[in-house]
């Protein structure tokens, strides 16, 4: 049997070239190898307000970027998580599971909470519901960027905790992390993540950018002083990103990267830069338009949800059965 893989994307904004190579790039890659499940995850992305018509475009927009990044619906389970009822019901059963601590040691919380007179409780507690997310599909593996290693390594620590406490029920799953690209950073700031709810556009190129706003965002991102090409994370961290950001759009290794190069300035490798993430972006783009535009990502969802329904409720009758929990009903809905 093929293993599985779980992960979600939130749907608080138009995805991000991060997005795209630190994870979903990487979802088209592995759909052949595992039997995958990709969720659209709406209830991740109402933890911060969400206008209710923003919400909905960027749910279909988000489902549409995925299917024209490469995802296919013969292959893989693609499904809005609030469409699946099970994901609330373990959550809070996880959110019990979790403690007080754990979920005030994790750095999302604290950065995304930092300065803020107010945050929701769902913001704390949101481990607890990606645990939940992960463990109703026994997934082996879960492919994400770096960011998100210290939330796969919760789930963890809460399905060995489970299992400890009920007997062996849930499947303790691996994160899925890949060596370079796990983490592309901001172009105005390379010590922050490039990501879509940044207020400032020119530090992130989304998916939905024209061609003449990646070259206009690649020629204004930050480089760091000097003027040759050379790969140095620590002394060079801006001009790092970008080089990433080449060797991921063009398949190339960055040591060919920076020999090709040697002896050219920074304006001719940021000519070429924007010309190769150009080229990668734009089939994504217009197969995203039409999706959209025919509606054809709103059957996938429906039939994902469906088999996502199917799966995670044999899960979540399993955990609730060793709990000691009521199954007069069961999570289908079907009395039994
Ligand atoms: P999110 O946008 O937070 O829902 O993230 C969706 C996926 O993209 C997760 O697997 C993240 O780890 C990954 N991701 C988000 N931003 C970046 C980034 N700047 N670099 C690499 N991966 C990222
Ligand atoms: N927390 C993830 C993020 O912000 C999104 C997410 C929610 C997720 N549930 C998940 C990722 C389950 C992997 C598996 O990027």
């Amino acid at each position: 049997m093929r293993k599985r893989v779980f992960s979600g994307v939130q749907p608080s904004g138009i995805l991000t070239l991060g997005n795209y190579l630190g994870a979903i790039k990487r979802f088209v890659e592995i759909q052949n190898e595992y039997e995958a499940f990709y969720c659209v995850v709406d209830y991740h992305a109402i933890t911060v307000p969400q206008a209710p018509d923003s919400l909905r475009s960027q749910i279909a927009h988000t489902a549409a970027f995925m299917l024209g990044a490469g995802l296919d619906p013969d292959k893989m389970t693609l499904f809005v998580q609030s469409d699946v009822p099970t994901h609330t019901q373990l959550g809070w059963i996880m959110e019990c599971t979790a403690t007080f601590g754990e979920l005030s040691r994790m750095t999302q919380f604290k950065d995304k909470s930092q300065g803020k007179e107010s945050v929701s409780g769902g913001l704390f507690t949101y481990p607890a519901l990606m645990a939940a997310d992960i463990l109703l599909y026994d997934a082996d593996a879960v492919p994400v960027g770096e960011d998100q290693k210290q939330h796969v390594e919760l789930c963890r620590d809460l399905a060995e905790r489970f299992n400890s406490r009920f007997g062996k029920v849930l499947k303790v799953p691996e994160p899925l992390i890949g060596q370079t690209g796990a983490r592309i950073m901001s172009l105005q700031d390379p010590h922050r993540k490039m990501s879509k709810s940044d207020p400032n556009p020119a530090g992130y190129i989304s998916l939905a950018d024209s061609p003449d706003d990646i070259v206009k965002k690649i020629k204004r991102a930050v480089t760091d002083s000097g003027r040759e090409v050379a790969y140095d994370p620590d002394e060079k961290p801006a001009l790092a990103n970008l080089i990433t950001i080449f060797a991921h759009c063009s398949e190339k290794s960055i040591n060919d990267i920076v020999a090709a190069y040697d002896g050219k300035g920074y304006a001719e490798f940021k000519k070429d830069l924007a010309d190769v993430v150009v080229e990668a972006l734009t089939p994504i783009r217009m197969r995203h338009d039409a999706i959209l535009a025919d509606g054809s990502y709103i059957d996938v969802l429906r039939h994902g949800a469906r088999r996502a329904h199917d799966v995670s409720s044999a899960v979540l009758r399993r955990v609730k059965e060793a709990m000691g929990l009521s199954l007069y009903i069961d999570p289908a809905g079907v009395r039994i």
